[in-house]
């Protein structure tokens, strides 16, 4: 009788060590513990990691302007993104950093089975060098022209008006965006890794249903363009792991910063005896390997890091769950732009379950941005989730408490409804597996509608008026706080702390194993506040923190 369980490992984007967790981060890691919260709850194993990606040069210059070193700051940062994510209730079984050992030590295997099988190549070019600071210039540090449009102020890779993509070099009147001063061109030697041997390989791959439709997509723009050799190697100065055999020369961030998903893993075996690294990573793995992302990394997942795993014999993941951006009157959030909120300032605010739940009302499996509105979240939470989820506990739970000493009665007045309840779980459970979590509180939001109507005809409170009426009032009631108990489980992944008051208030757990019999003759606690309506002065005091 026992299901087959499935075996899975969850990864999340690993957040740059150079600056705070903001609520656009969040929305990824969100997004992906709604997921294994429910996997978890289905009876299966699974792993939850991610870390911080603490390379490159951003980091490097983010501690020089701080004035400490770039391993003091990756350090403290860590600390700070930890608490962020515990604070959201985000149950990573391991938060690690790709400034590890671990991480050292698989970069350094997957670059020299790289190198056995021929496919890492020098190459002379010349770069954008700042003469101040005497640094060669990452992509992201040149700003100029956009080529194609004539766009002002675009990076030195991508043009954001007109989505061009092009070299640093076509860039007009570049700029270094470290020392406000026009780069120059510098002779270096780079390493690079042959793509585009793979091109049979990742087309074939992409399209094995690894990727939803848009995904496939926007990585075909890729090919259509033609696979070109990826530049695995950075010149000193830098933050980062040093290539072996080379003076002055580091690994690209972005080459180890995937290898952290492994490493992270990696360290979790340590940690935990039961684990086995090579079921995970062998290419006969009966885990399943899902990674959630942001659309602007679509590429380093989709092309990349699929082609270095199988360069280096390695498992390749399932699917890549791509999500679209958290905006702000329609702006990304992002550092560059403002409109940041972080993370640590939001929970001195408001509760986490409130963002949680927000955020859950507008997921969907699709990368269409998701806009912000802080009115219309606080008016979603205080109508949804104390109007009518809430409030349909307190009111049920008042007569209970009050006539029956906390007991619900012995039998269910109306079976075929609790039924339709129930049958509803077949939806919601299809839901959280697509990660439909807007459809999963839609439909809670209905059957509470129709829960707090059902109790609205009866009129309990005009039960008590004649003695009589008390067994059908506590029938009443209990088939109210059974409707509560059955949207509470299909909330309980999104909701971790009103799940955890309502375990203590129901007395019991709340899981679908479970969901057919009706909780009856059973001793409820006390009705304690569940959850607080949220004031609009929140978010004034959210608009000052954020100043
Ligand atoms: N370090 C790389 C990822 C390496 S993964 C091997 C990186 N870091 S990041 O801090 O810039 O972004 C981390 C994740 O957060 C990415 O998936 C990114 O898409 C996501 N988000 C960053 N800003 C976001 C929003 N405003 N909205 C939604 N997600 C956002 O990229
Ligand atoms: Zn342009």
């Amino acid at each position: 009788m026992s299901n087959i369980l499935r075996k899975i490992l969850v990864t999340c984007a690993l957040p740059y060590a150079n600056g705070s967790i903001h609520i656009g981060h969040m929305l990824e890691h969100i997004q992906a513990d709604i997921w294994v919260r429910y996997q978890r709850m289905c009876g299966n194993e699974v792993w939850f990691v991610s870390a911080d990606d603490a390379h490159g040069t951003a980091i490097m210059l983010k501690s020089q302007d701080l004035k400490i070193s770039s391993h003091a700051l990756i350090k403290n940062i860590r600390k700070e993104h930890k608490i962020d994510f515990l604070n959201f209730n985000i149950s990573h079984d391991n938060y690690y950093s790709t400034h590890s050992l671990e991480n050292l030590y698989l970069l350094r295997n997957i670059f020299k089975s790289l190198n056995q099988k021929g496919l890492i190549q020098e190459k002379n070019i010349s770069q954008f060098y700042d003469n101040i600071k005497n640094i060669f210039l990452p992509d992201r540090f040149i700003k100029g022209t956009c080529p194609i449009c004539y766009a002002k102020n675009q990076y030195g890779d991508f043009c954001e008006i007109c989505s061009a993509i092009y070299e640093p070099i076509d860039l007009i009147d570049p700029i270094s965006v470290i020392s406000g001063t026009q780069p120059i061109l510098k002779n270096t030697k780079n390493l690079y890794f042959n793509l585009p041997i793979f091109s049979k390989m990742l087309k074939n791959w992409i399209n094995s249903g690894v990727l939803d439709n848009v995904v496939i997509k926007k990585t075909e723009e890729w090919f259509k363009i033609g696979l070109k050799s990826w530049c695995i190697s950075r010149d000193a100065p830098y933050f980062g792991f040093k290539i072996p055999n080379y003076q002055n020369k580091y690994f690209y961030v972005w080459l180890d910063a995937p290898i952290g998903y492994i490493s992270a893993f990696k360290n979790l075996c340590f940690k935990n005896k039961y684990l086995n690294f090579n079921d995970l990573w062998d290419k006969k793995s009966n885990y399943e390997l899902y990674h959630f992302i942001g659309k602007d990394i679509i590429y380093f997942h989709t092309l990349f890091w699929p082609a270095i795993l199988e360069a280096s014999s390695f498992r390749k993941p399932n699917k890549i769950f791509v999500h679209g951006y958290l905006t702000m009157n329609g702006l990304k959030l992002s550092k560059s732009k403002g409109a940041v909120i972080k993370a640590s300032n939001w929970i001195q605010c408001f509760d986490s379950d409130s963002l949680r739940y927000y955020y859950a009302s507008k997921l969907s499996n699709k990368i269409d941005d998701i806009e912000m509105n802080l009115e219309d979240f606080v008016q979603k939470i205080n109508s949804d989730i104390v109007n009518k989820l809430v409030n349909l506990a307190s009111r049920n739970a008042s007569f209970i408490n009050k006539y029956f000493n906390g007991y619900l009665s012995d039998e269910l007045n109306d079976v075929q409804l609790y039924n339709y309840f129930v049958n509803s779980s077949i939806d919601i459970k299809k839901f959280f597996e697509n990660r439909q979590f807007s459809f999963v509180v839609k439909e809670s939001m209905r059957l509470l509608d129709i829960a707090n109507q059902y109790i609205n005809n009866k009129k309990p409170w005009k039960m008590i008026i004649n003695k009589n009426n008390l067994i059908e009032l506590q029938k009443i009631c209990t088939i109210g706080i059974n409707f509560f108990r059955i949207v509470m489980i299909f909330l309980k992944p999104i909701l971790p702390d009103l799940s955890y008051k309502t375990e203590l208030f129901l007395a019991i757990e709340l899981n679908w194993k479970n969901i057919n019999s009706p909780l009856l003759s059973h001793k409820i606690n006390k009705f304690s506040l569940l959850y607080t309506r949220i004031k609009f002065e929140q978010i004034n005091k959210l608009m000052n923190l954020c100043k």
